[in-house]
């Protein structure tokens, strides 16, 4: 099959969620030519679709001091104060100049035309701008627009980036594993015509968002296999924190349904989570109860569940209506999705587990988006700004992913990469290869290594863990990678396959992290 080299473009930019879309608009903006891929056929299937609660904005009585506390408060001593800090300051700015005067976002309003403001645990003020409770859609709906606005901007869908290319590794001069490491785009698997392109800039962002779904229970969006850090784990990026898997409190439980969130804003507004026999039991835990960090709120509801032999908890909403609040008004999204599997939460409290939602560590990302790598940004949730320490503050994540677009976008331009060092390096660059075999994969192959993979994150690497359990899930992931490694080899690609080709890897990449880091801290929870 002819090869396909793609030139010409100033930023490559994988994945289109708030990050992603967002500094494509930037770099557009200034004038750069940008590629935008998405693996999926959809650009608005992504995480920051399925963000339900908001994005921290300005609350009354609040300041730059206070966020930056809650911040460090809920991330603990891991949390970086300069990360924190930078967040704080530049991101409420930015959300009303770029998300609302410029994109358009509509965010939902009072009844005066003021920014509503919701309350979400570990924040000491209302801070949290929501957009009734599908704020993430909202946003991901308006950044498209104006992505597709742009003609600076290529938007590929259906593309799946296989492998980041780092001359130190392709390249066909012997000499070029001796040169500094630096990243000059991607090879990227065109799933309608099967062909691989050769991807090349001198700039490469990662904004592939997280992991999710490699844990058997997850909030995340189906592309959340953790593509980006494994690709850039292969390419040489340093990855740091990724024990520090976050784990939402309140996923709706259901036979039949897929775990979907329950907005912690609900119980922002008052709802109490109590026992299947009705009994509270967060005040048990810690003095906050329901409003305690994320991480002490899911632990608890494992242990309410685990000693009760209970397969889930309540959240009962019935303190809302006391509050003035309607759950269908405020909460439509959830209220529809429960009312789809038979639930009126109007009327009944609804049953919830905790669930795989997070990834607060991932690629280093310096304070202007820069990895350990030349010509490699990571930014939203692959990346690992230090930001979240060890357990995110509740709707941090957009606004992150919003203000480390900036960061990057504004340092690439102020520092251009010089291109004839650019053009040099791609020289030798070979095509993609295809593999000598090309065989079909079975699905049934794949369905089961998915399946272990995630029954091995969610017992062995999950809210609880300990070395055994830790020591296992490596061994047990080392022996699946082997065997994955070998058929992905000969096989035909795919994006499933790419897709558990990384997942396998970043399932590894977490586990390992876990086993090296004896302490328990936030997310990471370690009961030997
Ligand atoms: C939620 O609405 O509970 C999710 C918000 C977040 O993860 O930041």
């Amino acid at each position: 099959m002819n090869s396909l080299r793609i030139n010409g473009i100033d930023v490559l930019i994988i994945g289109c969620g708030v990050a992603g879309c967002s500094a494509a608009i930037m770099a557009a903006e200034q004038g750069l030519s940008v590629a935008l891929l998405t693996n999926s056929p959809e650009p608005e299937e992504c995480n920051t679709r399925y963000a339900q609660g908001g994005i921290i904005g300005y609350g009354e009585d609040d300041s730059t001091e206070k966020l930056v506390r809650d911040i460090q408060n809920a991330g603990g001593p891991v949390c970086d104060p300069n990360a924190a800090r930078i967040l704080a300051e530049a991101g409420p700015k930015l959300l009303h100049e770029f998300l609302i005067d410029k994109v358009g976002v509509n965010f939902s309003k009072d009844e005066k035309g003021r920014l509503e403001t919701t309350f979400e645990a570990a924040h000491s003020v209302r801070r949290i701008y929501h957009a009734s409770d599908a704020t993430g859609r909202e946003i991901e709906i308006a950044l498209l627009k104006k992505v597709r606005s742009l003609p600076g901007i290529r938007l590929f869908t259906s593309h799946t980036a296989i492998d980041l290319i780092t001359p130190n590794h392709h390249s066909k001069d012997p000499l070029a594993r001796y040169k500094k490491p630096r990243v000059v785009g991607a090879y990227v698997l065109d799933q309608g015509s099967g062909r691989v392109g050769t991807f090349f800039s001198p700039i490469t962002i990662l904004a592939s968002g997280g992991a999710g779904r490699i844990f058997l229970h997850s909030s995340n969006c189906k592309g959340a296999r953790g593509d980006g850090m494994a690709m850039a784990a292969r390419a040489g990026a340093r990855i740091i924190n990724a024990e520090f898997f976050q784990f939402h409190p309140t996923t709706f439980y259901h036979r039949d349904a897929n775990r979907f969130l329950i907005s912690e804003a609900v119980r922002g507004e008052g709802a109490k989570l109590t026992t299947i026999s009705g009994k509270p039991f967060m005040k048990e835990y810690h003095p906050d109860a329901e409003l305690a960090p994320r991480d002490i709120v899911a632990r608890s509801i494992q242990e309410e569940m685990i000693k009760n032999g209970h397969d889930y908890v309540l959240l009962d909403l019935e303190n809302l209506s006391k509050n003035g609040i309607d759950p269908k008004e405020r909460f439509p999204n959830i209220y529809q999705k429960c009312l789809e599997y038979g639930l009126d939460i109007t009327r009944e409290p609804i049953p919830v587990v905790p669930a795989a939602h997070y990834q607060c560590g991932g690629v280093y990302s310096d304070n202007a988006g820069r990895t350990s790598l030349d010509g490699l940004y990571a930014i939203g949730e692959v990346s690992c700004t230090g930001v979240h320490g060890a357990n995110r503050l509740a709707s941090s994540s957009l606004l992150e992913g919003l203000v480390w677009a900036r960061l990057a976008v504004d340092g690439i331009v102020e520092n251009p990469p010089g291109k004839e060092k650019f053009e040099k390096r791609i020289l030798n660059i070979p095509d993609w290869k295809e593999p000598d075999g090309n065989a079909g994969i079975d699905p049934a192959l794949i369905f089961q290594d998915w399946l272990n993979i995630r029954s091995t994150m969610w017992n062995y690497v999950g809210i609880s863990r300990n070395s055994k359990r830790l020591i296992r899930a490596v061994n047990d992931l080392e022996y699946l990678q082997r065997r994955i490694e070998r058929f992905y080899k000969d096989a035909k690609l795919t994006d499933d396959l790419i897709g558990l080709r990384n997942g396998v890897q970043t399932a590894l990449i977490i586990a390992r992290a876990a086993l090296m880091n004896p302490m328990s801290t936030g997310c990471h929870f370690i009961k030997n």
